[in-house]
Parts: structure tokens; C-alpha cells; sequence
């Protein structure tokens, strides 16, 4: 599989390479390497990367299109996996244009692209967070998800909505992945579990949002790459007898389709930072502070597409998978 993946640097961009290369597949990896976060971090994932046999990297930002399109003209990549964008839900209150030009005119010049040089298969990044201020649990891709509280949501929220056009203008098959809190080894240092691992260590306190009354459905990192491994092959077929009145709103008559990949399982707050304490050894000074904005109560994925499609589910539990990110800490931290 000759096969492209955008955000190679990041935390699911590397991993997925690396299961990819580690498989024999041909990978060219672009990232623009930006400070949104430590890029020490990103380049020492490049560096494992660029070890290994068929990697190719190129530094480009997905904004600008002559770059986007003169990789897929060299390359000629069967499948893309789109997992560049601006991540985060409390960055996108301080920062929303750099979601306009990543999420949307990044996406946009990949679906360009796609359509002059025709893929397999185009999926990409997609979030839990597009479920908004939704209250029927688990979130199901068949629920209506127009009610966003963040503009990181949105921008997830309109991604889908950019393909599934593409999807029925130029044939391409596009997934959207909704991933659910994805966390472990090599992970995003803005994220509750790390930035709470490093202030336990350092002995500072941690900032309990909403008093400890939160839940997430907390994914284990290579949980998320199986299920993306797995569903790109699986292009999207057009459904010819789709009716929107069929409770069906994550397939459609153009080839697309939407996923959640979630563990199926939300943890309070609360279990989450005990599971980090056990792992640690040490307990956490906590200040209780209220809700931020942009934030929601509880995530929690209906997996049963992901379940009939590709017999798959996540499994890991936050004890086993929490250990597991403590450990690469301790060691790439040296604590
Ligand atoms: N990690 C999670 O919990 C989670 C949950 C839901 C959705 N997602 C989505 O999954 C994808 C991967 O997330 P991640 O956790 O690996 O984030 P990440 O920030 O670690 O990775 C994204 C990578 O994309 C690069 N990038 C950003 N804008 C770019 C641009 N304009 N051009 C080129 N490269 C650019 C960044 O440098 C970074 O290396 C993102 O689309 C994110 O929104 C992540």
C-alpha cells in the first residue's frame, strides 16, 4: 500500500506510521511541525520514523496548495489519511483562525487533491467533540450533531460535510473518524492526562474542571490504530436505497461513511486521576475549579459500526493504559 498520512509528527499521524511501516506499506508523512506543543517532541517521533524502511517526510503545510498538490502528483498515494489539523477545544477560544486555516483550507486543498489525482480511499480525523451539547448516550454516528459548543467542533463538524460533497461530486470514497480522547506512549503534551502527570511529578497541583463531574471515553492509542488500520481498506460504497428517514446518518447515497472509534466505556474524572495516581505512586494535589468553556459533560461512543464492519472494538482499560503512558513518561523524561 502506497499510502499518504498527514500529521506523520503528531501523536496518531506517528503511531499509525509506524504500524504502517512496521507492516511493509510505503508511507509518505508531511507535517508542517508547528509549536503549538514541544516540537522537540515531534521531531523525536520523526527521527524514530525516519529510521525505518518506506518513509518518506516532507515539511508542508497543508494550506498551501501548490505544496499539497505536488506531493500527490510525485507520489501518487493510494489511500490518505488526513490527521493534520489544529487539535484542541480550549486553544480554539484563544486561537480560531488557525482552525479556518488548517481544519478548512488544509482539508480543503486534500479533497482538491484527491480529486485531481484520484485515491482509494481518503479518511481523516474527525472528533468525538462534534457530538456538542448532546445528552442521548452513547453518542451514535446516527445521532444529529449540529448543536457544537467549541470551534474546533465545528471545524470537525464541517470536515464531514466537505467530504461527504466531494464524496458525491468526484466519486472519492471518504471515512470520517470521531475519535474519542486519545491518549498513551508519545502523546499530546496539552492534554489533561499529561499535563497532570507532569505537575504530579513536580509536585504541583492539578486543575480539576467542573469539579471532578466529567466523564470521558478515554481511548487507548493503539486501540485507535487498529480501527483505522483496519477501515482502510474498506472503502465506502454509495448506498443506492439511503433515505435519510432510515436512521442512517453515517452512510448516504454518495461513497462515504462516518465512524465512531471510542473505547465504549466513559471514566469519571475522578477514576481517571486515582488510575494516574496508582500509576504514579504519589497523589495529586487537586484545586476544583468550574466548567470551561467550550468543554462537555461526557463522551461516550456507540461502537457498533465499527463492531459489524470490521469486528473491532477498543478494549484497553485506563488502569492498563495509563501504566503504559506513565512508563514511556518516566523514561523519555528521565524522571
Ligand atoms: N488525540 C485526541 O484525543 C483526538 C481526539 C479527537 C480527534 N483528534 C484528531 O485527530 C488528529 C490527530 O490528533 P493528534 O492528537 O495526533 O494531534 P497532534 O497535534 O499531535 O497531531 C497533528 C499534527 O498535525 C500537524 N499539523 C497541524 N496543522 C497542520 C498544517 N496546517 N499542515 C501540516 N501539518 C499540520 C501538527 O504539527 C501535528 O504534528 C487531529 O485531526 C485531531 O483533531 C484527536
Amino acid at each position: 500500500m502506497r499510502i499518504l498520512i498527514t500529521g506523520a509528527a503528531g501523536f496518531v499521524g506517528f503511531h499509525l506510521s509506524k504500524s504502517m511501516l512496521n507492516k511493509e506499506n510505503e508511507v509518505v508523512g508531511i507535517d508542517n511541525l508547528n509549536d503549538y506543543y514541544e516540537t522537540n517532541l515531534k521531531t523525536t517521533r520523526l527521527d524514530i520514523l525516519k529510521k525505518m524502511d518506506g518513509f518518506t517526510f516532507h515539511k508542508i503545510d497543508l494550506k498551501d496548495k501548490a505544496n499539497v498538490d505536488a506531493i500527490f502528483e510525485k507520489y501518487k498515494p493510494e489511500y490518505v489519511v488526513n490527521l493534520a489539523a489544529q487539535a484542541g477545544v480550549r486553544y480554539s477560544i484563544e486561537k480560531p483562525y488557525v482552525y479556518v486555516d488548517s481544519n478548512l483550507v488544509g482539508f480543503m486543498n486534500i479533497l482538491e487533491a484527491c480529486r485531481h489525482f484520484p485515491v482509494k480511499h481518503l479518511l481523516y480525523a474527525s472528533s468525538s467533540s462534534v457530538y456538542g451539547g448532546n445528552k442521548e448516550v452513547p453518542f451514535s454516528t446516527n445521532h444529529n450533531v449540529d448543536h457544537p459548543v467549541s470551534l474546533y467542533a465545528a471545524t470537525k463538524k464541517s470536515n464531514e460535510l466537505m467530504a461527504h460533497v466531494y464524496s458525491h461530486l468526484y466519486g472519492i470514497p471518504t471515512t470520517g473518524l470521531r475519535f474519542f480522547t486519545v491518549y498513551g506512549p508519545y502523546g499530546r503534551p496539552d492534554m489533561a492526562y499529561f499535563s497532570f502527570t507532569k505537575n504530579i511529578l513536580n509536585g504541583k497541583p492539578i486543575k480539576v474542571f467542573n469539579h471532578g463531574k466529567m466523564e470521558r471515553d478515554f481511548t487507548y492509542i493503539d486501540d485507535i490504530v487498529e480501527g483505522v488500520e483496519k477501515l482502510i481498506p474498506m472503502a465506502p460504497q454509495a448506498s443506492s436505497n439511503w433515505s435519510e428517514k432510515e436512521d442512517d446518518l453515517s452512510t448516504s447515497f454518495a461513497p462515504y461513511k462516518i465512524y465512531n472509534i471510542g473505547n465504549n466505556n466513559p471514566i469519571p474524572l475522578m477514576r481517571f486521576i486515582n488510575a494516574l495516581e496508582t500509576a504514579l505512586g504519589k497523589e495529586a494535589e487537586k484545586i476544583y475549579m468550574d466548567m470551561q468553556p467550550g468543554d462537555v459533560m461526557r463522551t461516550y461512543a456507540d461502537v457498533s459500526d465499527l463492531e459489524r464492519d470490521i469486528k473491532f472494538r477498543p478494549s484497553t482499560s485506563i488502569e492498563v493504559g495509563i501504566k503504559k503512558f506513565v512508563d514511556w513518561y518516566k523514561e523519555y523524561y528521565q524522571v
